[in-house]
């Protein structure tokens, strides 16, 4: 494992992706412990939308992040960069819209969405605080933003266990079961170098977002970070 797997261009990026699509489901799953469900439901709750409203799910991938939304009555829109991705959540959720999309370079209007969600994503893309403004510019006005991301853990010595546990049993569990186990060792460097609880609250507010906060899950292994966007009247 190497600093030069980060250095990654964006087409490589979505060329990755595209490669891990047809498994990916399952071996979040494997890899997470089952724990992604209890995850991605706090999410959804913390987006709280409602039918009627719009909700932007970016870097949705095969769309399980955005398949509660739509289950929910929401009008949900799935947007990702990586078209094999869309096409294995096209194929499984067909009545979900999936528009292909650079987040830093957004193919919506203003103001578009209620709210604006990204799960496991921000990490991946290469300018990430052009992502939040990005973000920041297609929500609403008095518009909400969920950004789930791997973290770090809280607690030091249990922090020492999950970096060897990341960086050790991640490789050979994804070796056996993924197609493209580089990508999971790209998954683990990437969460080590990714900011801390605080550090990333900082870019969310720097990026224009106001009531940034955050709340750690599973001892940080996760946090999901919220915003608003201001009310300009
Ligand atoms: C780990 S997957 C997460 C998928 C989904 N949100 C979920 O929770 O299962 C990360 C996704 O980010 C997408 N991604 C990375 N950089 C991106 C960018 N600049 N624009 C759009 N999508 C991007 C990848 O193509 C990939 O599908």
């Amino acid at each position: 494992m190497n600093r030069a797997s980060l250095e990654k261009r964006p087409e490589e990026v979505a060329a990755m992706f595209d490669d891990v699509a047809p498994k990916y489901d399952i071996v979040n799953d494997i890899l997470s412990m089952g724990q992604a469900r209890r995850w991605r439901r706090i999410v959804v709750d913390a987006v709280g939308a409602v039918p009627g409203q719009k909700v932007l799910d970016l870097a949705a991938g095969t769309g399980t992040s955005s398949e509660p939304y739509a289950d929910a009555g929401v009008d949900v829109v799935a947007c990702d960069f990586s078209v094999g991705m869309l096409k294995v959540g096209k194929r499984r959720r067909p009545d979900i819209d999936f528009i292909a999309g650079d987040a830093t370079n957004l193919p919506f209007a203003d103001n578009s969405f209620d709210a604006t969600t990204i799960s496991f994503g921000l990490r991946n893309v290469i300018d990430p605080k052009k992502a939040l403004q990005e973000m920041l510019r297609v929500t609403k006005p008095g518009g909400k933003l969920v950004v789930a991301e791997f973290s770090h853990p809280t607690n030091a010595v249990f922090r020492t266990v999950y970096s060897e546990y990341l960086m050790r049993a991640l490789a050979p569990i994804a070796k056996k079961v993924a197609s493209n186990p580089d990508a999971y060792v790209y998954l683990a460097e990437s969460i080590r170098v990714w900011p801390s609880q605080d550090e990333l609250a900082a870019w969310i507010s720097e990026s224009g977002w106001s009531s940034v906060a955050y709340r750690n899950l599973s001892g940080g292994i996760v946090a999901v970070h919220r915003g608003v966007k201001a009310d300009t009247n």
